[in-house]
């Protein structure tokens, strides 16, 4: 069975390719290698044993897209994750993240609307419940105004996905994702940030490979167990995994809606204090840091509720943070080693 995953050679996209793939899905990946490297094949081949299909493609060709679905008539789902993704540079540049994230999507949406039946799930963000008032976060919160043009695109995403499945023949699945961190356990494949990272976990690997001087820690007087915010930070190998249930689920004719919504991540919270400390403990090295103030937009805290992708979807999330942090700083250590 032929899936399509746009952004495949990126973070969360790699990891999903390699779980599809041991599902046996033929897999096609769409990447313009925009913040990725095509290197990220041969991680993929050397942990399934199989390259799958590429074709570096900017989806903001609309001729492109056409041709590639026209090539491929026999697509049986798209997994949607390319995108830009950085929130600060969303507010400086806020066209560029309309056309990445919005403009795209169309184009996807209109090829699949010409097909008798199409299955697409969306990679969404929990960045759409805004700092909800009541945690855990349940797919019933309240989506509110987005912070930033980022969080904007996965919300108009999400609401164009909603209008089309209405008078289409697409049944679609959004994801939300809380904060996926980690690599695959045999640190072939990986989160790969480009210049200074803005996420907390890749700077901690670089700062503890001495690559940065220093975390700086955004705020500790946050009204949370010790100050500092709180997030639910979720293995991409789970989450890959998701996506691939998520799939099943769609192609097996198992969705009770045309569109249906899951929360992915662990329904645990955790302090920056507390993942510095993980990250201590897995390291066996202190990670120098200074508490420094609060980030603008950034929220108190955030953290799933995970009943209805327990048991609507039936998944859970297997790792620790731990674990997930581990594989995170195997992989820093191979990438640093290696060049
Ligand atoms: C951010 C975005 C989110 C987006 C995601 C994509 C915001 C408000 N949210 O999530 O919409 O989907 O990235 O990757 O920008 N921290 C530090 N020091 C650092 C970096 C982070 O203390 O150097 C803290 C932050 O204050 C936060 C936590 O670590 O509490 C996680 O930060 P980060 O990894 O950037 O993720 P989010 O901000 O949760």
């Amino acid at each position: 069975m032929k899936i399509v995953v746009t952004g495949g050679l990126g973070f969360i996209g790699s990891h999903t390719v390699v779980e599809l793939q041991n599902e046996n899905f033929e897999v096609v990946v769409i990447d313009n290698l925009s913040n990725s490297s095509i290197d990220v094949l041969d991680g993929i081949e050397r942990i399934t044993g199989k390259k799958p299909f590429f074709e570096q493609i900017d989806l903001r060709d609309k001729a492109a897209v056409q041709a590639f679905f026209e090539k491929h008539d026999d697509v049986a789902g798209v997994i949607h994750f390319a995108a830009s993704k950085a929130v600060g540079e969303s507010v400086k540049e806020p066209l560029l993240y309309y056309e990445n994230n919005v403009v795209s999507l169309v184009y996807i949406l209109q090829e699949l609307q010409k097909k008798p039946e199409a299955n697409f799930i969306f990679s969404s963000s929990c960045t759409v419940y805004g700092q909800a008032e009541v945690m855990p976060i349940a797919e019933t919160t309240p989506v509110q105004t987005a912070m930033s043009p980022y969080g904007n695109t996965k919300q108009i995403g999400e609401e164009i996905i909603t209008d089309v499945t209405k008078v289409s023949n697409i049944n679609a699945i959004l994801l939300r994702y809380f904060n996926p961190i980690g690599s695959h356990p045999s640190a072939e494949i990986g989160e790969l940030p480009m210049g200074v990272p803005q996420n907390l976990v890749p700077f901690i690997t670089q700062t503890g490979m001495g690559l940065r001087e220093s975390l700086s820690v955004y705020g500790n007087d946050y009204p949370t167990v010790d100050g500092t915010s709180v997030r639910d930070y979720i293995h991409v190998v789970d989450l890959a995994k998701a996506h691939v249930i998520a799939l099943q689920r769609l192609v097996n004719k198992k969705n009770s809606d045309k569109l249906e919504i899951f929360n992915l991540g662990t329904g645990t919270g955790s302090s920056v204090l507390e993942v510095i400390s993980a990250f201590e403990k897995v390291s066996g090295q202190k990670l120098p840091y200074t508490i420094v103030p609060r980030r603008e937009g950034d929220v108190t805290s955030v953290y799933a509720n995970t009943d209805k992708a327990n048991t609507v979807l039936g998944w859970k999330t297997q790792s620790t943070l731990e674990e997930a942090i581990a594989s995170a700083w195997k992989w820093e250590q191979k990438v640093r080693n290696s060049r």
